[in-house]
């Protein structure tokens, strides 16, 4: 049968050393969208990974409810994987945006990540409440990202059903920042 994802993953991912600044091992996913095996089944576990976290299952409203409404990707890398996602999922997707790039009213919020500080932003009407989210991001390393973006949504009443990332460093915290929210990493390292 075919290998675990997380050995196929970490076969093509690329770690690159001193990117963008020294000291960080850059994780680069490029190679694992651009293969056309690995990315399917990475975005069907992403998506499929939420249906076993009973704090989901208690979201859901029976066997075809995946138990979130919409899918949220962190621009950019986050965005390959969310829209995907969401296709495979039935849902639609959201982006969250660095600063400038939305055009109408927005929630922001100003974070830092492993290698600097950025704002992002969230369409005011793109969330409702009690709208349930799956947040979708490539890599979870300190989780200010994802902190931010879960903030975003819970700033417009959403309910954050989980978390799902491809590649997590647990070295850097990220998932204890982020509690209590459920995070689901398919590769750990
Ligand atoms: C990367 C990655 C995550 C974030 C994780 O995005 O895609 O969104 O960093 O880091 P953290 O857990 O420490 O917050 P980046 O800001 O580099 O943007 P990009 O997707 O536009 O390359
Ligand atoms: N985002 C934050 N830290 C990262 C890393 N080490 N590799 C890839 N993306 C990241």
């Amino acid at each position: 049968s075919e290998p675990p994802l997380d050995e196929l993953v970490a076969a093509v991912a690329v770690d690159i050393p001193d990117f963008p600044e020294p000291g960080v091992v850059f994780r680069d996913l490029t190679p694992v969208f651009a293969d056309a095996g690995v990315f399917r089944r990475v975005v069907e576990a992403l998506a499929g990974s939420v249906l076993e976290d009973p704090r989901v299952g208690a979201l859901r409203t029976g066997p075809d409810d995946p138990g979130f409404d919409v899918v949220v990707g962190v621009e950019a890398r986050g965005f390959l994987l969310a829209a995907a996602v969401a296709l495979v999922a039935g849902t639609g997707v959201v982006p969250v945006r660095k600063a400038g790039k939305l055009p109408r009213a927005t929630v922001a919020a100003e974070y830092a990540l492993e290698y600097g500080t950025a704002v992002l932003e969230l369409h005011t009407d793109s969330v409702r409440p009690g709208q349930r989210v799956l947040l979708v991001d490539d890599v979870l390393a300190t989780g200010g990202t994802l902190e931010a973006a879960a903030g975003l949504v819970e700033r417009l009443g959403g309910v954050v059903s989980a978390l799902s990332v491809v590649v997590e460093l647990p070295a850097l915290g990220g998932r204890e920042r982020l509690r209590p929210h459920t995070v689901h990493a398919l590769w750990t390292t």
